[in-house]
């Protein structure tokens, strides 16, 4: 939520840091702005697009080599071009721009109205940084100790940066809660909510933790805590290349994203799976194995898709692993007061790592001394660096803000632990082992069958996307993926979607069928598909469209159905892999039909960094 971008160096600021915002776009998109220092602050902000920005600066001359951006989600303050970041101090001679939430805020406006500030937003930032301003003018020497005194000061979420029009080659920085990473070049800094502006020029980059503060010069970094004291910077390497966060040719990164799925899961499996051997290495799992075999309960903590892939490992790891799961929004875990018990273990998931219910949902369970364990594909990640251990599921950057080849990754990455701890436990025999790891291996070259019928989806999803309503059925392993296939047409289309089990529909949802519903199946054969035959049967009893994704060869369900898509047969554990690509592609086109922003849908952001 909210991308930040900030540089300082010899290089041209403006192209760099609007380049940078556009890579973080996808972390919200109300509104854009960027300062420049350069013989005073100049500040260009607009509400919209980074696009918008860049056209209004058509012309305009925007040399500098220090500056500071920012790609806003709204919280307070809805988009406007005045409510757009960055914010300037009282005086004009700071300006800073904020990702997060500062939640004591109406306290600190109240205090600074009644020594006369004045506001010309509605944010929290603004109030920040003029708090930071009069600690500055009247307590303390330096900016970088008036930060720190604010913030000391301050509830809430953040990471600020802001340029000083009397310190103009420096950054002052400072986290808690929300992502920074810093890129070490020569002469130069690189800073930004996530390493995909800074990759094209360093791969050497400080991953910033909560309660440090940056300050930033051309040649220096220095990193503080909030107390003053200096702590050495930690650089780690860049793994990740500059292709990956491109569009390769693909009209959105949504659709690369799809396709990329072979390969991602794939990447998953490499080095970790192999079939020839019958085994299952992950290094981050196996030196923690007894935690998971003697578990007397798994709690899942998740949100969003995420949360869905927690509930299919739900239905998993019981069948294979006999140990009982859980399954949380951690959004509700975080406020209520859930009993955790010695021998719980708790599988976090997130695609971003900086999810901010599932990372305070993590923080709590820790106090109480659970042991955590992180499904997480962005390496260094706040989630990744809370856990006590985990598994990256390798699916390279997603883009696109609604997550497809980072769920199946999770799948796979859960799947793999319930068979090795299914294996270590007895529960499942060598037989049994050996099968769902065959399985497993074939599921990118099945995933590339689907993809072939990508024109027919496209079809269907013309003739479909007119509908005011869907809904999504799914039974046993497929249910989560009935309901992550309702979550990603919603996303992305704006037609109201729900998913729901199968049989529970006959409960209340079936009075909404007439022949202006469609209704997605997700209907691979498993062992009760006569069940979800005869609900689709009730469907066709009441003039419903039946659309069904069923497995190869089921004629059965094609003499029900008014239209079909077709995945590969495989095992009902593995079924949900391949379920879920069809249902992808049928959101990502119905999008396209109505001419929407698929890689952009309104009101969403990548990396849900606010409660
Ligand atoms: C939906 C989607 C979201 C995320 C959710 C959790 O397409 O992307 O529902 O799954 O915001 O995000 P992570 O996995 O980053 O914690």
């Amino acid at each position: 939520m909210c991308g930040i971008v900030a540089y300082t160096g010899k290089r041209e600021a403006y192209p760099l840091i609007l380049k940078g915002l556009k890579r973080l776009e996808y972390r919200g998109y109300d509104s854009a702005g960027i300062a420049l220092v350069n013989q005073g602050i100049q500040v260009y902000k607009k509400m919209g697009k980074v696009a918008v920005l860049e056209d209004s600066l058509l012309g305009i001359s925007l040399s500098s080599q220090t500056g500071i951006g920012h790609t806003r989600w709204a919280t307070h303050g809805e988009p406007s071009d005045r409510n757009a970041h960055p914010h300037r101090s009282s005086n004009g001679k700071l300006a800073m721009v904020h990702n997060g939430i500062i939640e004591n805020y109406a306290l600190l406006k109240q205090e600074l109205s009644n020594k006369g500030y004045q506001f010309d937003s509605d944010t929290d930032t603004e109030v920040l940084l003029k708090f930071i301003e009069d600690i500055h003018i009247h307590h303390a020497g330096s900016l970088e100790e008036a930060v720190r005194i604010a913030l000391r000061r301050v509830v809430g979420a953040y990471v600020i940066i802001i340029v000083d029009e009397d310190d103009p080659e420096t950054l002052i920085a400072a986290r808690k809660g929300s992502p920074l990473v810093i890129g070490i070049g020569k002469g130069e800094h690189f800073l930004a909510s996530d390493a995909s502006p800074i990759i094209e020029y360093t791969k050497e980059v400080v991953y910033i933790n909560d309660y440090e503060v940056a300050i930033v010069k051309p040649d220096e970094l220095i990193l503080k805590n909030l107390g003053n004291e200096r702590i050495t910077p930690f650089i780690t390497q860049l793994d990740m290349e500059l292709a990956a966060i491109e569009k390769g040719g693909f009209d959105h990164f949504m659709l690369k994203e799809i396709f990329e799925q072979p390969v991602s899961v794939y990447d998953c499996l490499r080095g970790r799976l192999d079939a020839q051997l019958g085994t299952i290495r992950m290094g981050g799992v196996d030196p923690h194995l007894d935690k998971l075999t003697n578990a007397n309960r798994i709690i899942i903590i998740a949100c969003g898709t995420s949360w869905h892939a927690g509930l299919v490992a739900e239905y998993v790891l019981e069948e294979l692993c006999r140990i009982p799961v859980e399954v949380e929004y951690a959004s509700e875990f975080r406020y209520r007061n859930p009993v955790i018990r010695e021998g719980d273990v708790i599988i976090a998931i997130s695609q971003s790592g900086e999810t901010a219910d599932t990372l305070v949902a993590i923080d709590m369970a820790k106090k109480q001394k659970a042991f955590i364990f992180g499904v997480v594909n962005v390496v260094g990640s706040s989630i990744s660096r809370q856990s006590d251990a985990g598994a990256y599921t390798h699916a390279g950057p997603e883009i696109g803000v609604a997550s497809t080849k980072a769920f199946t990754a999770q799948l796979v990455v859960l799947m793999m632990i319930a068979l090795k701890v299914g294996y270590a436990k007895k529960s499942i025999d060598k037989v049994r082992f050996l099968h769902l790891i065959n399985e497993l291996n074939e599921v990118p070259e099945k995933i590339n069958f689907i993809l072939q019928s990508a024109e027919n989806i496209q079809a269907l999803a013309e003739k479909y996307k007119d509908a005011r309503d869907f809904l999504y059925l799914g039974r046993g392993y497929n249910f989560p993926i009935a309901l992550e296939g309702a979550l990603k047409l919603k996303e992305i289309s704006y037609i109201h979607a729900e998913g729901y089990p199968a049989a529970e529909m006959k409960h209340g949802p079936i009075a909404l069928v007439d022949e202006s519903l469609p209704v997605v199946f997700v209907a691979t054969k498993d062992a009760y598909h006569e069940k979800i035959m005869s609900n689709a049967q009730e469907i066709k009893a009441r003039k419903g469209k039946v659309l069904a994704v069923i497995s190869e060869g089921d004629v059965e369900f094609i003499s029900i159905a008014d239209d079909v898509m077709v995945v590969p047969v495989a095992d009902e554990l593995i079924a949900p892999l391949l379920s879920v690509v069809p249902l992808q592609l049928l959101a990502y086109y119905i999008g396209l039909a109505k001419g929407l922003d698929v890689d952009k849908p309104r009101n969403l952001a990548k990396s849900v960094t606010v409660e």
